[in-house]
């Protein structure tokens, strides 16, 4: 869905002139503040290098310094990027797909990183959804913030499942994790641009997954139970020409 789709009449056109106008300002100056944030942490690096070197107690009190400004720099290169991605969600670009091969894909990079936290990954995937359309990469990021969202909730140990299904007039997804879970306040706010229980959380993750999901034609809700866990739900619509013939 495109801007001029959202704001169909003529103030709202004005709305949305102004809303890209904005959107460009704040995209370009997020790509300026980049190329010089890039220059201070590569000589941050190059000054690491040198005092690593030294034996003396003050180039070691200035190497711990120094850490922290890399440290802060790669902090605010994640920011700027989840930016970026943030407004760039441009027109889509769709093509006949499957939701159960999105999933596997996103799972293929995952796995390595569950087994490391000790987490369980179950899916059960149905055997004949329909064909969805989908953008693939615009997709893949939005199901990889879910997954990584649901990693971060667990802290030891715990369960991601995985379920799809064809509904009435579309396909489903659940993401079900077994991590921390939200109270009714956070729950309200976490698809609100910048909004992060986590130290170093961006607040980008979960408005990005939505407006993805959104310019797909599809809807995002959540269920969470604060100490059990969350349940995120994706509903995508099969278009009428690809409803007759189904795929996995
Ligand atoms: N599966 C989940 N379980 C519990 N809380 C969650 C879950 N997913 C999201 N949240 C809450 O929603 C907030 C917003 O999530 P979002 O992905 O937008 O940003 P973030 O994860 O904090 O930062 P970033 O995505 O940049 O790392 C999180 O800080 C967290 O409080
Ligand atoms: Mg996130």
């Amino acid at each position: 869905m495109t801007d001029s789709d959202r704001f169909p009449t003529d103030p709202d056109r004005k709305l949305a002139d102004r809303y890209q106008e904005i959107a460009r300002l704040a995209g370009g100056l997020a790509h300026e503040i980049k190329n010089p944030l890039s220059t201070i942490r590569l000589n941050m690096e190059l000054l690491a290098e040198d005092l690593a070197e030294s034996d003396s107690a003050r180039d070691r009190r200035a190497l711990r310094k120094v850490r922290v400004v890399e440290q802060e720099c790669q902090r605010l290169q994640d920011l700027l990027d989840n930016f970026l991605s943030y407004t760039k969600i441009r027109a889509l670009r769709l093509e006949p797909a499957s939701l159960n091969e999105q999933i596997e894909r996103v799972l293929d990079f995952f796995r390595p990183k569950a087994k490391q936290a000790g987490i369980e990954l179950a899916t059960y995937l149905s055997a004949d959804l329909p064909t969805v359309l989908l953008d693939r990469e615009a997709f893949h990021g939005a199901l990889l913030n879910l997954v990584l969202n649901a990693e971060q909730a667990i802290e030891r140990g715990g369960q991601i499942v995985l379920r799809t299904y064809a509904t009435g007039d579309g396909v489903a997804l659940d993401l079900i994790d077994t991590g921390c879970g939200m109270d009714e306040d956070t729950r309200s706010r976490i698809f609100d641009a910048f909004f992060s229980t986590k130290s170093g959380g961006s607040g980008l993750g979960l408005p990005t997954t939505r407006k993805i999901v959104e310019a797909h034609g599809g809807q995002i809700t959540v269920q969470s139970e604060p100490g059990h866990g969350t349940q995120f739900t994706i509903k995508l619509p099969v278009p009428a020409r690809l409803a007759a013939g189904g795929t996995k």
